[in-house]
């Protein structure tokens, strides 16, 4: 008689061959130190062939490869009873769960299907992966010309678009289809990414997101707002303010992508307070620890050559930010957005919050060691949660 593991193995296969699966996650860890926490797998297209892209999660970052089917198959039953002890199958059929407890024992588990599309994504390199490039807003913001071919100069911009969708994609795997979910994007500019986001989530994905955008410049805002409404994108809306003034209630998802300085400190501060489940940032200038570093002459070579000094203050600036996300209950990365050759704004900060226990004086030993090493006074960020 078929093992549990094998009746799963098969579920898996026929869903690639009935074109029903959605994707498989992996999950309790086997053992405590491993350093791989979970995995996510998803089908790609890669050069017109389906591909099975894992998405590697670890504590501090994520790692994503793609797999032949019969590669990835080999894989995953390698990973199953001995890297992880739980592998959840969607599919537009049905949902199948294995579970494999400490002595070896298999559990499968199936369910009426709680995904009803699958998605492949367009995957070639060459092409748009995750963006449909076809898209009206991406015509009206200048990227793309009448036919929705991305026009030469905006290569880049488009390709940070892509990366973007496709990072927030695995940030928000844990949402399915259908859910609500309110996100707000603080500084949102020209909204090239909050339209890009929203188009995604809802007519792709299948979720129902309603997003806020917050810009402090009044025309950004009007020509944002008019270009949802020529959009149809009912549920986006973007509204005149700073971040520092926004009132923040139930956001699911907060944003902020290369809001200046400390405007990321307020956007972060905002999440944590609101209690989002997911904040999301891409610093962008670091002035604020990088004063308090080159007034303090602490004695540490690299800082008297300025540009050593400037990449040292985003690397504290950032580094404070993700602990202290930490110690307000977030499972904080840092990851590269885009790669360096196409911006040198290309830090993305995610955190995503957690109910596990946390060890806020482990972690605040950490920040002050870090402050004192570099003579700084206090971080932005530390200020705004202090007086919470
Ligand atoms: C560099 S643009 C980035 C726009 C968009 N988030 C992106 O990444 O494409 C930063 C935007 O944030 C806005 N901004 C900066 N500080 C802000 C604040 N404190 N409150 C509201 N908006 C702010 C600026 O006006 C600008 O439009």
């Amino acid at each position: 008689m078929d093992s549990d593991k094998s009746k799963f193995l098969n579920k898996l296969l026929s869903s690639f061959e009935e074109n029903t699966f959605v994707k498989l996650t992996f999950g309790k860890k086997r053992r405590k130190s491993q350093e791989l926490k979970n995995i996510y797998a998803r089908l790609v297209k890669i050069k017109d062939r389906e591909k099975l892209s894992f998405t590697y999660r670890y504590a501090t970052n994520d790692e994503v490869k793609n797999y032949e089917i019969p590669e990835a198959k080999t894989l995953i039953e390698k990973y199953l009873g001995i890297d992880f002890m739980r592998a959840h199958l969607f599919t537009t059929t049905i949902d199948a769960e294995l579970s494999i407890n400490k002595k070896g024992k298999e559990f499968l588990r199936t369910s009426a299907p709680t995904l009803k599309r699958s998605v492949v994504q367009e995957h070639d390199h060459k092409k748009t992966r995750f963006v449909n490039s076809k898209a009206l807003y991406l015509h009206r913001l200048e990227i793309t010309d009448k036919e929705g071919k991305v026009k030469p100069k905006k290569q880049d911009k488009f390709k940070q678009i892509n990366k973007y969708i496709e990072l927030l994609d695995s940030l928000l795997n844990f949402y399915k289809e259908g859910d609500h979910l309110k996100i707000v994007d603080m500084g949102s500019g020209k909204g090239y990414l909050t339209f890009a986001l929203y188009d995604y989530l809802n007519n792709s994905k299948g979720f129902s997101a309603e997003v806020l955008g917050i810009e402090q410049r009044n025309e950004l805002v009007e020509f944002c707002n008019k270009l949802a409404t020529d959009c149809k994108f009912e549920n986006v809306k973007f509204k005149h303010g700073s971040i520092n003034d926004t009132k923040l209630k139930n956001a699911d998802v907060l944003i902020a992508l290369h809001a200046c300085d400390t405007a990321t400190d307020d956007a972060i501060a905002k999440g944590i307070k609101s209690g989002a489940n997911v904040i999301v940032c891409a610093p962008c200038c670091h002035a604020q620890i990088r004063v308090q570093m080159s007034e303090t002459k602490v004695d540490i070579p690299q800082l008297k050559f300025g540009i050593l000094m400037e990449r040292q203050a985003e690397i504290i600036t950032d580094t404070i930010r993700a602990l202290m996300m930490e110690q307000y209950g977030y499972d904080s990365r840092i990851f590269e957005f885009i790669s360096s050759e196409h911006t040198g704004k290309n830090l993305m900060i995610a955190g995503i919050k957690t109910r596990k226990e946390i060890d806020t004086e482990t972690i605040q030993k950490k920040i002050n060691g870090l402050k004192e090493q570099y003579g700084i006074k206090q971080h932005y960020l530390e200020k705004l949660l202090i007086s919470s």
